[in-house]
């Protein structure tokens, strides 16, 4: 299995950003522990941060053909981005969406998710154990979609 993990704005940040909401743990952190839980599950990860709606879109096309599924932390853009959203309806790559805090107990612009309605499931509020835990349902899924 070939997956992707897409991370979106400010997560670049992590470890520095608002740690009693995101935690200590670094992008980089994440990044290593997610290819390690990859490798356990048979499953080779790539990692892409951006800060640019854009270049998130184009790695979602991108993505089309080369990775089975995807993991994705569209950060703020979760909250306003329908080109996102539209990005992975389009590729009908099997996504899910996972986010360190748990956004319904935060403020209200962050309960409602574009992302949501076109991904598998979502995952919130355990850290960057959220990432690991996206990234365990998303093989489960994967491997009995293809049985
Ligand atoms: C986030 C939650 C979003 O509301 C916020 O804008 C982020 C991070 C999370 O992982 O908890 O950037 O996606």
């Amino acid at each position: 299995l070939s997956l992707l993990v897409l991370h979106g704005p400010n997560l670049n940040l992590l470890g520095l950003r608002e740690p009693g909401i995101y935690g200590v743990t670094t992008l980089e952190q994440i990044n290593e522990q997610l290819v390690t839980e990859g490798k356990k599950l048979q499953a080779q990860v790539t990692t892409f941060q951006s800060n640019y709606e854009g270049a998130l879109v184009e790695a979602i096309h991108q993505a089309y053909g080369v990775y089975q599924g995807i993991v994705i932390n569209a950060g703020a853009y979760t909250h306003t981005s329908v080109a996102i959203r539209d990005a992975i309806s389009g590729v009908k790559i099997p996504t899910v969406e996972v986010h360190l805090s748990n956004i319904y107990q935060r403020e209200s612009f962050r309960h409602h998710s574009y992302i949501s309605a076109v991904a598998i499931g979502q995952i919130s509020g355990f850290g960057a154990d959220s990432y690991l835990l996206g990234l365990q349902a998303l093989v489960k899924y994967l491997d009995r979609s293809r049985n």
